[in-house]
């Protein structure tokens, strides 16, 4: 597996690919990779011959009190990962690389970018698009491939690639998951061993949800039956449960087409966020 840092280098590898008619898979993280980013490289590489990860923590998608300077870390672990998971080259870029100096565009989205984590890391989703679209170019992508445990973020990716029109499609890859339920993230690695526990009772919660909402319950009240359950097994505070409609992200009182059931909860200082079809 190549190992690139800087842009011009990355052009000379992706454009030799292309002279060759080789379409092109991109796997955006931030690194610390576990099996769900493995999942995406493996979906990735059925999709194109050749697949590009990427390791940047971005910047621009956290807030100053966020986690951004202790966001885990380990590039060593994750080229070994990446080799094995047959990736061809990984990018690893730094900040100026991605954002050189006088780098000057924003994005500013609506759409699904609004409500649920909109509201609660109101820079996130701008900071998204626009690492995304720098990546996409970068990285002379075809395709890139996202998990669907961050669901309002595919939303919104699709939205920008949409209007945008970027020349490249967007493919999602189901949630990886503990044996408990607990979904696979990067951020999990922040929870002690009685937090591991209580975790998994995020995901419990939104399944419960999906069954009072399938047998009829309106969105209202089976939300807040999830929220309470969260708060008797201690999570600290509740950012939302909330069902979307899956097509569009539209808010549904109940459960009158496929749906997304998404939760936003804190166990003491780390935030945990999943998602169900339902
Ligand atoms: O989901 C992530 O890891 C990040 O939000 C992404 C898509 C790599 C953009 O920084």
């Amino acid at each position: 597996m190549l190992v690139i840092r800087d842009a011009a280098a990355l052009r000379a590898a992706t454009q030799g690919w292309k002279n060759q008619g080789e379409r092109i898979a991109l796997v955006p993280t931030m690194g610390y990779l576990h099996a769900g980013h493995l999942a995406l490289v493996a979906r990735a590489r059925e999709l194109a011959p050749r697949v590009i990860a990427t390791i940047f923590v971005n910047p621009t998608q956290f807030a100053p009190h966020e986690d951004l300077g202790r966001y885990p870390r380990d590039e060593a672990g994750d080229i070994a990962k990446l080799e094995a998971a047959g990736c061809d080259l990984l990018f690893a870029p730094d900040v100026a690389t991605v954002y050189p100096p006088g780098f000057a565009t924003r994005i500013t989205m609506a759409g699904p970018a609004e409500g649920l984590e909109g509201t609660h890391r109101p820079q996130m989703f701008g900071g998204v698009a626009l690492v995304c679209t720098r990546l996409f170019g970068l990285c002379a992508a075809d395709v890139a491939v996202f998990g669907e445990k961050d669901w309002q973020q595919v939303m919104v990716v699709r939205q920008v690639a949409r209007d945008l029109a970027l020349p490249l499609t967007i493919e999602t890859v189901p949630t990886i998951r503990a044996e408990d339920g607990l979904a696979l993230s990067s951020r999990n690695a922040y929870l002690d061993a009685e937090a591991r526990q209580r975790a998994t009772v995020l995901h419990a919660a939104l399944q419960h949800a999906a069954t009072r909402l399938r047998a009829g319950a309106g969105a209202e009240e089976a939300c807040s039956e999830a929220e309470a359950r969260l708060s008797e097994a201690g999570f600290r505070q509740v950012d939302y449960v909330a069902l979307r409609r899956a097509e569009d992200f539209a808010q549904m009182a109940r459960l009158e087409a496929p749906g997304r059931l998404l939760g936003a909860a804190w166990l003491g200082q780390v935030r945990l966020i999943d998602n169900i079809l339902v």
